[in-house]
């Protein structure tokens, strides 16, 4: 098994991710080729903007398998979403309308980067409360997690798990945001480490890179886990 990208927008046409099936079929030969073997794929949904019901991702999912087999590229695709919280998610969640990770409890949730710590717990606390398990996405990118390394501590005690950018721990945003990673990781507050690709240029599904930095930061355990481990444990398989 290779590693699992938890995150990224790899179906064509329907956010700010893949523009078609070519640009598609050229980011997951470079997920491939990255050493990439299984992407849940996290279509952004947002209350009155963007959105792509659970079925429809299915079937899309099927359709891009088809492609990509016909090129030659060998990659599992699961469903998944990419949600920005609002608090009226409880209808779409328990209908099966949003589509959770892999058809798991889990849900990958996102919020402004502007978002109050207090906000973004009551929502995590929220989401408990309809029965699924958060992934905050990219915690790095919060100015409240940021600023303090204890707000993330908090959100992992309740059971959140915390999901970085691979671009991220790479350092391409930065020696501040490094830095911050390398702490958390340093007392093992993250658990998944997806690539957010969008393209197959400037936010591509890399992921090698990123894995050396790890394992010069890390324990081999624990990288594997980041990489593959905890996804292959709690999303991938089926309970
Ligand atoms: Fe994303």
């Amino acid at each position: 098994m290779g590693y699992v990208d938890i995150h990224c927008h790899v179906l064509p046409g329907i956010d700010d991710g893949a523009r078609d099936m070519d640009e598609t079929l050229k980011m997951l030969k470079i997920a491939s080729e990255q050493g990439i073997s299984d992407m849940i794929v996290t279509p952004h949904y947002k209350q009155g903007r963007v959105g792509t019901p659970r079925q429809a991702i299915g079937e899309m999912i099927e359709q891009v398998g088809k492609y990509a087999a016909l090129s030659g590229i060998s990659i599992r695709l699961h469903p998944g979403t990419e949600i920005y919280y609002n608090s009226s998610l409880e209808e779409k969640l328990e209908s099966g309308w949003l589509a959770k990770m892999n058809d798991s409890d889990y849900v990958l949730v996102e919020f402004s980067p502007l978002e109050t710590f207090s906000y973004i717990r009551n929502a995590i606390e929220d989401l408990f409360g309809l029965g699924c398990h958060p992934i905050l996405a990219h915690v790095e990118r919060y100015q409240c997690m940021l600023s303090n390394v204890d707000n993330v501590r908090i959100l992992h005690d309740m059971g959140c798990r915390i999901q970085v950018n691979a671009s991220s721990i790479e350092g391409v945003f930065g020696f501040k945001i490094k830095h911050f990673i390398k702490k958390l990781l340093k007392e093992r507050l993250v658990d998944y480490v997806g690539t957010d690709a969008h393209n197959c240029k400037t936010r591509a599904p890399e992921m090698t890179k990123c894995a050396e930095v790890l394992r010069k930061q890390c324990d081999a355990a624990y990288v594997d886990e980041l990489l593959f481990g905890r996804a292959q444990k709690e999303l991938l398989v089926m309970k």
